[in-house]
């Protein structure tokens, strides 16, 4: 069984997908052992509990300073014991310290295919703003592996998704989330929890 530990921010969308994806069998071999949030108000933390997943906040705001909620932090992710972490809507910097200590185990789903719109400041809405003042006709999603660099690390798995004339960001997100994000973790999750994929370089490759 893959332990994983999915750390959330906001709606849980993405939770959900995989949760779904578990409870249809497309995810094979793999619990959700814990779902972290730094947001209290997050509705994916309701989404964890409706399915029985433990759910703990950790908010910077309950700490004295930056340090010491990244402590906090990586502690509370620690003791779940996971195999790998998934960043699923995460608004936080994955702390230095945890980003080596699971080198390779934590993954982050990101609405454009990078390198396009990504790295710091491309978060949320600002992402489709962005690909849609530049004028794309395809943007989409990406699952890659998570290192010290903002959006930089190994790319796993890409969906694009077409851009039309008429789209707002909102509009845009929402196409990107059900065409792309909701497809691709799930099923990244379930090619790890497989074994499948290798990392080797820099570059993801997976093993049929
Ligand atoms: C998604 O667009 C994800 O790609 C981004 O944040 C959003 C989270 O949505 N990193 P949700 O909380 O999973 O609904």
């Amino acid at each position: 069984m893959l332990r994983v530990v999915v750390c959330v921010s906001g709606g849980g969308t993405n939770l959900q997908a995989i949760i779904d994806g578990i409870a249809q069998g497309a995810v094979y071999n793999t619990e959700i052992v814990r779902v972290v949030s730094n947001n209290p108000g997050a509705y994916a933390m309701e989404r964890a509990k409706k399915a029985g997943i433990e759910a703990v906040c950790v908010s910077p705001k309950d700490y004295e300073n930056r340090e010491l909620f990244e402590e906090a932090l990586l502690a509370c992710v620690e003791e779940a014991a996971p195999d790998l972490i998934v960043l699923a809507g995460f608004m936080v910097k994955v702390p230095e310290k945890m980003v080596k200590q699971y080198e390779n185990r934590i993954v982050n789903i990101h609405p454009a295919l990078i390198p396009a719109f990504s790295g710091t400041g491309y978060y949320g809405l600002k992402v489709h703003e962005a690909a849609l003042a530049r004028g794309v006709k395809i943007t989409g999603a990406t699952v890659h592996f998570v290192n010290q660099d903002m959006d930089a690390g190994p790319i796993i798995m890409q969906k694009a998704v077409k851009v039309y004339d008429d789209d707002t960001p909102e509009v845009l997100q929402k196409r990107v989330m059900e065409e792309a994000e909701w497809v691709l973790l799930p099923w990244c999750i379930n090619l790890i929890a497989a074994g499948q994929v290798k990392v080797e370089n820099g570059r993801v490759t997976i093993a049929e």
